[in-house]
């Protein structure tokens, strides 16, 4: 079991270097999923992508005194946000190629509400920037500066969020300034996190810095409702970690909640978004990684990735637990 940030980030840097060969669909459909037997219901529950338990347990703090699964999800991804350690996410993000930190999330309510905050910089919450889009104004979605001016607006500090580490770490890629279209060094571990209340009211959040060293602008899955996240009181939610370009071409996190509403268990949902995706990007699929977790309001969870090595972090019955999910590839 990864538990270590650093290696898991060193794992997906060599799967993105792997320099596998384009592999046939009927070989896909020969490698067999090893999935974690599915889990029985049991709310309130929260779980996260990688080993972000310090994140389940802001969440659970809110879930275990009967508090709404919105304010859990967010509380939770906050964690990550403000942690400097964490280059993927928030303050001590990696910089795109120039040296911005830019900032993308999204955030869903039980109400189907949804708050989307893409570009940002300088603002270290943009989870919270995007809660308060969505409560205090008309619109779904806000980008660059004028998300920016939003947030200073409501009252968000202004900061600068490029650490010295990420500094060095960008100082570091600019010797070769290897940008490629097609993604093969960049490294990031997104927080996408899912609860249901113990009312049954379902949320979920994602919050990212995005691809490392990306190209000015560019814009992933993780702000995109549907993409990198998304929560639907009446079935559960989903979100996603890992490359963004996939997760949006496949409008993941919406699948997998629409498999659970035709009544498979989020594990089987999970499983068979990620083996959707390997049959159509067969090429793209073996040379990088996406993953899923989701709930459903049952109170079941299921985590799925393309490539071993991802893990999650669950919050159930009172416990704090990270787990290695099943692959669709075995190595
Ligand atoms: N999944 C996060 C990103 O690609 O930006």
């Amino acid at each position: 079991m990864d538990q270590n940030p650093k290696s898991r980030r060193t794992f997906l840097q060599n799967t993105f270097l792997g320099g596998f060969a384009a592999v046939s669909a009927d070989f896909l459909t020969k490698i067999a999923a090893q999935a974690a037997p599915p889990s029985k219901g049991r709310l309130p529950v929260v779980i996260a992508t990688w080993d972000n338990r310090k994140a389940t347990d802001a969440a659970w703090q809110v879930l275990a005194r009967g508090g709404r699964a919105f304010d859990a999800v967010e509380a939770g991804a906050r964690i990550p946000e403000a942690d400097p350690e964490d280059t993927s996410v928030g303050y001590g993000g990696f910089p795109d190629r120039d040296g911005n930190v830019t900032l993308d999330a999204c955030i869903m309510d039980e109400f189907g509400n949804a708050g989307s905050i893409t570009y940002l910089q300088h603002i270290m919450h943009p989870i919270s920037v995007a809660r308060r889009l969505l409560e205090k104004t008309p619109h779904v979605m806000l980008s660059g500066d004028g998300a920016l001016e939003f947030a200073l607006s409501e009252g968000f500090k202004k900061e600068n969020l490029l650490t010295e580490t990420a500094r060095l770490a960008w100082e570091n890629w600019k010797i070769k300034s290897e940008y490629k279209p097609v993604i093969n060094t960049e490294r990031h571990d997104t927080i996408g996190i899912v609860a249901v209340d113990a009312q049954q009211r379902v949320a979920g959040a994602c919050t990212t810095s995005g691809m490392a060293f990306k190209m000015r602008g560019r814009v992933g899955d993780s702000p995109v409702i549907g993409a990198g996240m998304f929560a639907d009181n009446e079935v559960g939610a989903a979100a996603a970690t890992g490359l963004g370009e996939m997760v949006l071409k496949t409008l993941g996190s919406f699948l997998l909640v629409e498999e659970m509403r035709r009544g498979k268990h989020p594990q089987k949902a999970a499983e068979e978004v990620v083996r959707r995706l390997a049959h159509k990007y067969p090429k793209e699929a073996r040379e990088n990684q996406v993953c899923y977790v989701a709930v459903d309001r049952k109170g079941r969870h299921g985590a799925f990735s393309l490539q071993p090595g991802f893990n999650y972090a669950l919050y159930q019955a009172g416990v704090n637990t990270v787990h290695e999910a099943g692959s669709f590839f075995r190595k």
